[in-house]
This record gives structure tokens, sequence and C-alpha cells, in this order.
């Protein structure tokens, strides 16, 4: 099977050039008359566009509570199809885009393996990608790879069906729209309490590979006095690119091995797994280090206000019993994703304006 990858993998002129460049100056590759047209990095959404996104998302939700609401947002997109191209594993992000694409009435062709696709016989994945766009207007992936939703949306803008490309989580990269539901969740959870602005979150565990910190992180620089903590063991660590991207846009972080001793002071705790699944050699055994998991008796040591948020799966970073504290939010979290995916395909496809007319 990889004979034959290798034997059709060729280059596609200008890629290497292209990637190599800073992501600001990509930001409008991804652009289509000044709208946002794929989604690949977290970078690509201003506070303006956050704020807009959480309200459409709320009213979507709003009308998903009658049935002759949601049978307007069905009427929305049924002539519009996607294909939900999933080769890593995948639960909430499939599930969640999927029924997403299903509220606002469109159809869904699924791949959610390589061995089931032309792929098994050396096709390439640009062309796999080229095929789904003569069949779908849209398309969410998931791969293993870094840059991947990058190169198709790349590949495909250069194409005569250049369809929306939305990563849908790029290897330990990047996971924009992940990003975008832990801002909706935050900023729901924080509703009474004066939004994210002002807020200091802690992120635990694998900070290095969490493709998810790593969206979230970005998300930052869009909201006033934020403070981060970074708490992992010291292996996990978060990385330099995130670093120096608060650095530059005057982010305070703080980097801990001593989780409860940030316990009593953060706003917010978002928990990770360790991405073992991108280990460079797989170990036997491997390390839990319990020292950053989230236990029962820790919720005597949080602020009444303090949100636990996960973006799930979760093994054994965070006791089941917590889950029945209010301040435990990765359920509604979870939930959060499908109202806001919605909400970022409804922009796409540009029927916000039908959507607040409801309100009107
Ligand atoms: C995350 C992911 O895939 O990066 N899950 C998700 O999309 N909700 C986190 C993880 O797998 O640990």
């Amino acid at each position: 099977m990889e004979r034959y990858a290798e034997q059709t993998q060729q280059e596609f002129e200008g890629w290497e050039e292209f990637y190599s460049k800073m992501v600001d100056e990509k930001l409008d590759h991804f652009k289509s008359e000044g709208r946002l047209f794929d989604i690949i990095y977290a970078q690509q959404f201003d506070r303006e566009f956050l704020d807009y996104l959480c309200n459409l998302a709320d009213m979507i939700r709003g009308l998903a509570k009658t049935k002759m609401g949601q049978e307007k947002l069905r009427n929305l997109l049924p002539h519009k199809r996607a294909m939900l191209y999933f080769v890593q594993p995948s639960t909430r992000t499939f599930l969640s885009f999927q029924t997403a694409c299903y509220i606002l009435g469109l159809s869904v062709s699924e791949t959610r393996g390589t061995t089931t696709s032309s792929e098994v016989k050396g096709e390439s994945p640009e062309d796999t990608i080229r095929t789904f766009a003569s069949y779908v207007d849209l398309i969410v992936c998931r791969h293993p790879q870094a840059g991947f939703a990058e190169k198709m949306a790349w590949v495909l803008n250069q194409t005569e069906r250049p369809v929306p490309v939305l990563n849908g989580g790029s290897g330990p990269d990047q996971h924009p729209t992940q990003a975008l539901l832990d801002i909706y969740t935050l900023e729901r959870e924080f509703y009474n309490v004066g939004g994210l602005d002002g807020k200091k979150i802690a992120m635990v565990g694998d900070l290095r590979r969490g493709r998810t910190v790593r969206s979230l992180s970005y998300l930052m620089k869009n909201y006033k006095d934020v403070e981060l903590y970074f708490v992992s063991p010291d292996i996990f660590r978060m990385k330099d690119d995130i670093k120096s991207f608060l650095e530059k846009h005057n982010i305070p972080f703080h980097e801990t091995d001593d989780f409860e001793s940030i316990m009593p002071t953060v706003d917010a705790i978002y928990m990770t797994r360790i991405q073992d699944e991108y280990a460079e050699s797989p170990s036997g055994k491997a390390e839990t280090h319990p020292e950053f998991h989230f236990k029962t008796k820790h919720l005597a040591m949080i602020q009444p206000h303090c949100v636990i948020l996960h973006p799930l799966p979760r093994r054994y970073e965070i006791e089941v019993t917590v889950d029945k504290d209010p301040r435990a939010a990765y359920w509604r979290q979870e939930r959060c994703g499908m109202w806001i995916r919605a909400a970022l395909i409804a922009h796409i496809f540009g029927v916000e304006q039908e959507i607040s007319n409801e309100f009107s």
C-alpha cells in the first residue's frame, strides 16, 4: 500500500513556498470576497467575528427549541452537500459537524479511513479531496498530519471547484473549530461574571502536542486582560511558537508544574489528554502523570465560578465524580460544538441574515 502511495506522490508546485510563509501573510488566501471561506487556523478569527458567531450560535440554538424553528433551519441549506473526510479517530468533531449539517438541512457523505477509499490504490490525498469537491459544496477534514487541511484548501483554491475546506484537526498543530466552541462555552459560562475578558485560564496536561490548547491560545489575543497558566510536566510544555505569539501580543502567561498552587487563582481550568498517538517511540506502559489530574478533592480548592473544561475524550485526567459538580462544563462544552459549527456553516453559506430575521 505504501509503495503505491510513494509512486503516486507528486509535487505541487508552489506549495512548499506557500506553506513556509508566516500565517499572517496567508490569511487572504483563505478568504473569498472579504469573507472567511476556508477555515484552517485559529488566527483567522478576530473579536468581531467571534462575538458575531457566538451570537449566531445562540440564535440557531434558540430556533432549534421548537419544531417550527427546526423546520426553518432545515430549509436554509437543503441544496448543499458536505463531505466529512475524517481519517483520524473522532467522535465529537465528526458527530457535531454531521449534526450541524443536518440542522441546516445539508446532506452529508463521509470517509472515515484511507483503507476504504481509492487511496488504497495509490490515489493521493490531493486527488481524493479534489474528487470530493466534484460532488459536494463543503469539505471538513481531520488528518494526523500538520498542515493537511491547509494544503487541501490551497490545492482546491487553484481548481475550478474551490469548495470551502474546514479543518477538523490537523495533527498536533491546530483545531480551529474546537477553539471556537471553547470560546463559545467560556463566554456562556462566564455570562454572569463579565464574559471572558479579564479572566485567568489554566491549560493543563499535554500542551506540547495538544492542538486544542494551541488553537485556543491563539484566540486569546482577542480578549482583554486575559492571563494564561500553562500547567504541565516538563516534557509536555507549551511550544515556543505559541509562547512567542503570546509575547508578541502582550498576553501574560506563566508556566508551572504545580497544579494545585494555581487552582484557587484561576477562573477556568482546561484539562487535556496526553496525546500519545504522536509519541516518537511507542513506550510500554504509558505514564499517566497523576499530579496533573483534576480530582474530586480539588473541587474545594477552586473558585465558586471557576469552570472546568476538557475537549474530550477523557481518560483519567478528570475523576468521573467531578462530573456532578455544576462547574464541570465539559458536557455542555461538547454540545456547544454542535451549535457553533452550525453557526460557522451558516456563515460560510451566507444564510445568517435569514436566521437573524427570525429575531427581529
Ligand atoms: C481533541 C482532538 O481531537 O484534538 N478532541 C476533540 O476534537 N474534541 C482532543 C483529544 O483528542 O485529546
